[in-house]
């Protein structure tokens, strides 16, 4: 099937792409003496994972006697889909839910690892207690805020010294260490700005590790990572594991705030011009909101970013002069700008959309087409849903 075949709209995924952005975060990473466990939520299938778990020896020899590396998940129905599918070392990136205890220590029964995260006195009041009534110990990170302000304890707090105190002195629970994310980092303008909040990021996490220890408390892990910060950090002493995820396929708010480059995107929306409209020089696309989401993207660097970047259906050649201006829940508006002529565009013509935000693109879709120069030679299913 060629690319062009496919009915639209639908998610494509440049291979060649694809591939050279795990790689090159692996060795960034290895290099940097941490390891890698990536999160899973921005593409939330196992093709993909895999590219990033896997050695890039994939030749059978290889591939026989190795498993999926570890990953870390956002969702239970992410954890359950991975897991089934042979992956065995899972971290849940979210503070633990008290209702879905239960269905976590299923999990982690069976599985080698199924790592949880507290950021709360209650959050582990329920834990302990579902592990005494059954008996069954739990693995647990401990959530630290270092100025994202979203979840977290606030490492410099008395009650983040307490909760980890109490984590490591009790029978039941198996703790891990300290984790966090630091998605502030999507507020910087360039890689400069981001190189800071990587150092800061990981200053703070390793500062409250070593206070940890200084007052008895064994930390394993310390475990940190957006994509921006690891796709810029040139340090990371005193980080043991990096938790990127939007990497292997970043998008157009990576590419605006210094993190890639425009060519670096693995993942578009193939699209249709379904109208073309010389008079008032806009056309009008079959990719509406539900095929992008209304990430409004990185306004704060261009505000004039629209809700994606457009380019022919080759992806070789970006049309920054076809602004997406607006979307309704399936049409999308593009403004023609002066150097084009929406007759070039008449209705049928296809298009290439590399979003705002491939986290939340990606999950508008029950599979990925994988694209290797003009050719589909996959159709990938992904995760759904909680
Ligand atoms: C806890 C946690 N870890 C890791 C990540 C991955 O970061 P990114 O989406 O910047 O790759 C996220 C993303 O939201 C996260 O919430």
């Amino acid at each position: 099937v060629r690319l062009t075949n496919l009915r639209t709209p639908c998610a494509v995924i440049d291979l060649g792409r694809l591939e050279r952005n795990a790689r090159s975060m692996t060795e960034r990473v290895h290099r940097l003496g941490a390891s890698l466990r990536p999160h899973v939520k921005t593409h939330k299938c196992v093709e993909v994972a895999a590219f990033s778990t896997l050695p890039y020896d994939h030749s059978p020899s290889a591939l026989g006697e190795t498993k999926y590396g570890p990953i870390t998940v956002s969702t239970m129905a992410e954890a359950c889909h991975f897991a089934s599918h042979g992956f065995s070392d899972i971290t849940w990136a979210q503070p633990i839910n008290p209702h879905r205890i239960e269905e976590a220590f299923v999990l982690m029964s069976q599985v080698e690892r199924f790592n949880l995260l507290v950021d709360s006195h209650a959050a582990t009041d329920a834990l302990e207690a579902y592990a005494q009534r059954t008996g069954q110990g739990y693995a647990v990170y401990l959530k630290v805020d270092v100025g994202y302000g979203r979840a977290g304890v606030d490492p410099h707090s008395k009650m983040a010294i307490e909760l980890a105190r109490r984590l490591h002195a009790s029978p039941s629970a198996d703790f891990r260490g300290v984790l966090t994310h630091a998605g502030h980092a999507y507020a910087c303008r360039s890689r400069e700005e981001i190189l800071e909040v990587a150092a800061q990021e990981r200053d703070e996490l390793v500062g409250f590790a070593d206070r940890l220890r200084a007052c008895g408390v064994e930390v394993l892990e310390v475990s940190l990572g957006s994509t921006p910060t690891m796709a810029v950090a040139d340090d990371l002493t005193g980080v043991t594991e990096v938790r990127p995820g939007n990497y292997l396929f970043f998008d157009r708010f990576q590419a605006l705030i210094g993190a890639c480059t425009n060519q670096d995107i693995a993942f578009s929306v193939l699209t249709t011009v379904i109208g073309s409209y010389p008079d008032r020089k806009s056309l009008v696309l079959d990719a509406g909101a539900l095929a992008l989401s209304k990430d409004p993207g990185a306004s704060h660097v261009d505000p004039d970013c629209g809700f994606g970047l457009l380019s022919t259906v080759d992806g070789a050649r970006l049309l920054p002069d076809l602004n997406l201006v607006s979307l309704s829940q399936e049409h999308g508006q593009v403004a023609v700008g002066d150097s084009l002529d929406p007759a070039d565009f008449p209705v049928g013509t296809q298009l290439r959309i590399f979003p705002n935000h491939s986290c939340l693109t990606a999950a508008k879709y029950d599979r990925y087409y994988a694209l290797r120069g003009e050719l589909i030679v996959g159709a990938w299913r992904t995760a759904r849903g909680w």
